[in-house]
């Protein structure tokens, strides 16, 4: 298994992997739409002996009172249902954390498990003085410094793009 990049050849395999892990087609639909109106995004794929088997993207959020930062938001993720629970998820994440890094990118925040994202360096953004634009559980959204102390002096709304609304 390797992951590496996503090219335009990937598009729709992408997009199955995202209907075959998510119960309807909003996901990968969002996929679709973000990657023609946002940059940068890290878009990485999982890619087994013969098939995309998982994929992952990044793309910027924004926190409201400093709107310099450079963060990222790791949204959606997928891994196809046979492949789960093989560690592709974990490695996608990894990957893409250092994608973000290379990027420049000083922090990354996610929407999601804590049990899960606890094992990347996530931690519940209410540690901090950050809050997301969402309606969530305080202990599902999740924000890991990319650079040391980015969040440590910083209170403030994160939103991630706009084409996310309606998910
Ligand atoms: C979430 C997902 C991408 C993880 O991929 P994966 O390749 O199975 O992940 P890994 O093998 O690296 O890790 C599996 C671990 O994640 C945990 N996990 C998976 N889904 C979970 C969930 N919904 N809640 C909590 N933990 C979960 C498993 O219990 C397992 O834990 P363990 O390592 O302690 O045994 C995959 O389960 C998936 O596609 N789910 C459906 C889509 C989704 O919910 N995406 C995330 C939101 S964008």
């Amino acid at each position: 298994m390797k992951i590496r990049k996503e090219t335009a050849e990937d598009i729709e395999a992408v997009f199955k992997i995202n209907i075959s892990a998510f119960p309807n087609e909003e996901e990968a639909q969002l996929v679709n739409r973000l990657r023609e109106t946002v940059s940068p995004l890290i878009s990485l794929v999982a890619e087994g002996e013969q098939e995309i088997i998982g994929h992952i993207l990044f793309t910027p959020v924004t926190l409201d009172s400093d709107t310099n930062l450079f963060l990222m938001g790791l949204a959606p993720m997928a891994v196809n249902p046979p492949a789960q629970n093989k560690g592709i998820g974990s490695q996608l994440v990894r990957a893409g954390l250092e994608e973000c890094r290379a990027l420049g990118a000083v922090g990354a925040v996610v929407l999601g498990h804590p049990e899960y994202y606890l094992r990347f360096g996530f931690s519940p953004s209410m540690n901090f003085g950050i809050k997301p634009k969402y309606d969530v559980p305080r202990e599902v959204f999740m924000v890991l410094e990319l650079s040391p102390h980015v969040f440590a002096d910083k209170e403030g709304v994160i939103s991630y793009h706009p084409a996310f609304a309606g998910l």
